[in-house]
C-alpha cells in the first residue's frame, strides 16, 4: 500500500539584500535578512512501487508554465535526498502551487525543501544535519525554506541563521503578470554595479524585527537587486509608487522580482492599499500575507 506525507512551505522575502561582486563560481556572495510569509505550497510525497522512479504532477492557482520534470527543483530534491539517504526514488509528488513561479519569492526553492523534509519524513530517516546540507546544494534558498521564521542568509544565500523576531509584520503582495528570471537578474546587476564592496549584514533591518518596529522595517528595507530588476521591467517602479501614495510604511521588489512587497500597519491599510494596486492595473494579482511563518511543516495525516 502506497503511503504519503504532506508538506506545508512558506514563500520568503528578502527585508534587506545585500549583494557583493560576483564569485568565480557565478555566484554573488550576499548579506540578506529573510522572512518567511503566510503564502504557501502544499507539497505531497507518496511511495510508489520499486523501480517506477518520480512522477510529478502540479496543480493550484499558481501551476501555469511550472515544469512537471526533472527541470523543477522538486524533482532534483527527491533524487538528492535518495541518494543522502541511500536510497531509490520511488516516489510521487503533488505540488498545489500558490506561490508565484519566477517571482522573487523562492516558490521553486520552497517546493525543494518540501520535498526533502517530506522524504525524510516518509522514509523514517533522521534529518540531521544531511537535510541542511543537500538543501544548500539544490539551491541558495532552499535551507531558509526549511528553517522559516526570520534569519540572517550569508554566502550566496545557503548559510541560514535564525534571527530575533518580535510581533507580526503584515504585508500586501502584488503579483505581476511577468517572470523574471534569476540569472538575468544578476547579470543586470553586474552590469550596472560599479566597484561593489563585500555585503554586510543590516543591522538596521535586524533591530526593527528585534524590537517589532514596523515603521522602522518599513523606512529600512532594502534590495540591491531593485535598481536591476526595474531596468528589465520599469513597469515596477510606478507600481511600487503606489505604496507611499496609499500609507505603506515601506515597499521593495521582492528578491529578484518581479513581485512586489508593501509593508503595512494592519488589515485597514492592507485592505485600502490592495484596493489600489487592484484598481491600477499595474499587477496580475493581489495576496496578503503575514510574517514571520515556520519553514517547511509535516501536516498532521
Ligand atoms: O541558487 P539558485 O538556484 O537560486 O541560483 C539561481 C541563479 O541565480 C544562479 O545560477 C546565479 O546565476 C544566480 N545567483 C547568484 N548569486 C546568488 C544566488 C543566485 O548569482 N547568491
Amino acid at each position: 500500500m502506497s503511503r504519503s506525507v504532506r508538506v506545508r512551505v512558506p514563500a520568503k522575502l528578502n527585508l534587506s539584500l545585500r549583494v557583493g561582486p560576483r564569485r568565480a563560481d557565478g555566484f554573488h556572495p550576499l548579506a540578506t535578512v529573510y522572512q518567511a510569509v503566510s503564502l504557501f505550497d502544499v507539497v505531497e510525497v507518496a511511495t510508489r512501487a520499486v523501480g517506477r522512479g518520480i512522477e510529478l504532477r502540479v496543480a493550484g492557482r499558481e501551476s501555469a508554465g511550472v515544469p512537471g520534470d526533472s527541470g523543477n527543483l522538486a524533482w532534483q530534491a527527491a533524487e538528492a535526498a535518495a541518494a543522502a539517504f541511500g536510497r531509490e526514488p520511488d516516489v510521487a509528488i503533488t505540488i498545489d502551487k500558490q506561490i508565484p513561479a519566477a517571482g522573487g519569492m523562492a516558490g521553486g526553492s520552497a517546493d525543494a525543501a518540501a520535498v526533502l523534509r517530506a522524504c525524510a519524513a516518509l522514509w523514517g530517516e533522521d534529518e540531521g544535519i544531511v537535510l541542511t546540507e543537500v538543501a544548500g546544494r539544490i539551491g541558495s534558498d532552499v535551507p531558509f525554506a526549511l528553517l522559516g521564521g526570520t534569519a540572517l542568509g550569508t554566502g550566496r544565500g545557503e548559510v541560514v541563521v535564525p534571527a530575533m523576531t518580535r510581533g507580526t509584520f503584515h504585508w500586501v503582495l502584488a503579483l505581476s503578470d511577468r517572470q523574471l528570471a534569476t540569472p538575468r537578474v544578476y547579470r543586470a546587476f553586474d552590469g550596472l554595479s560599479g566597484e561593489v564592496a563585500p555585503p554586510e549584514a543590516d543591522r538596521a533591518v535586524l533591530r526593527a524585527v528585534r524590537s517589532g518596529d514596523a515603521a522602522a522595517l518599513g523606512a529600512a528595507l532594502h534590495n540591491d537587486l531593485q535598481a536591476p530588476a526595474l531596468s528589465l521591467l520599469p513597469s515596477l517602479g510606478p507600481l511600487l509608487d503606489l505604496g507611499p501614495e496609499h500609507g505603506a510604511l515601506g515597499q521593495i521588489v521582492s528578491g529578484s522580482g518581479p513581485t512586489c512587497a508593501f509593508l503595512v500597519e494592519g488589515d485597514e491599510e492592507a485592505l485600502e492599499l490592495a484596493v489600489a494596486l487592484s484598481a491600477s492595473g499595474l499587477c496580475r494579482a493581489v495576496r496578503r500575507a503575514e510574517g514571520p511563518v515556520p519553514g517547511a511543516t509535516v501536516l498532521a495525516a
